[in-house]
């Protein structure tokens, strides 16, 4: 999408309320009232997860997505965080995540993954689209698309989350750069976090970074070609 673009969708969504189908309200509403209680007993985790959920829908109506698709797995993309680190754990071992790698290490990336297997059940009327946005929200993956970037980059600009210097320069671009610019902003942004904390980095996040990096080196190669 160009810039011209881009800026006439964000002037257009700011304050937007979207007006869903009576059967998609019904479907918020529910999904709504089942992660407030699933979440009651951590409020921090719900009120992010309301959080993105709202974040998600406004990036999604600046970036041309479907915002219902975006508010859905806003709300639902942290479910399996009522879970402690030690259940998050035994249920990646029960469902037979295989990362490569002790899942202990890389436990940080799990609950997206095992929310994206769990809740299909529960909701059979969500598209995979979305459970896809939800299994790639901590990890990334090479093969993101618009709804995947709204997800990531919503969890993380939402305003509950305190600012650094990082987090405030995404939020500055909303509306001003292609969604992909940004979602590459804030992966680098996470990625570099991991890095200057000491942490273990997942094994996956170099190959998603270098497929990112190859892609975006070949389209910016590809536009010099053009110029
Ligand atoms: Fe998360
Ligand atoms: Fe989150």
């Amino acid at each position: 999408m160009g810039k011209k673009k881009v800026q006439k969708k964000a002037r257009s969504a700011e304050g937007a309320r979207v007006d869903y189908a009576p059967e998609q309200k019904v479907l918020l509403a529910r999904i709504t009232a089942d992660v407030s209680e699933h979440l009651a007993g951590k409020p921090r985790r719900l009120a992010h997860s309301l959080s993105v959920a709202s974040t998600a829908e406004q990036l999604a109506l600046i970036y041309g997505v479907d915002p219902f698709l975006a508010r859905a797995a806003g709300l639902l993309h942290d479910w399996e965080k009522a879970a402690s680190v030690s259940e998050q754990l035994a249920h990646a071992h029960e469902l037979g995540i295989d990362l490569g790698v002790e899942l202990e290490l890389v436990h940080s990336v799990l609950h997206g993954m095992i929310a994206a297997r769990v809740l299909p059940e529960r909701y059979p009327e969500i598209p995979p689209s979305v459970w896809h946005a939800i299994a790639v929200h901590t990890s990334a993956s090479a093969d993101m698309g618009p709804l995947d970037e709204v997800l990531f980059v919503a969890d993380g600009i939402e305003p509950l989350r305190p600012a650094s210097p990082g987090i405030k320069r995404s939020r500055s671009l909303v509306g001003k750069v292609p969604l992909d610019d940004i979602f590459w902003e804030s992966f680098v942004g996470g990625v570099v976090y991991v890095l200057e904390g000491g942490r273990y980095l997942y094994p996956g996040t170099i190959d998603v970074y270098n497929a990112l990096a190859a892609r975006r080196a070949g389209k910016s190669g590809a536009r010099k070609k053009e110029n």
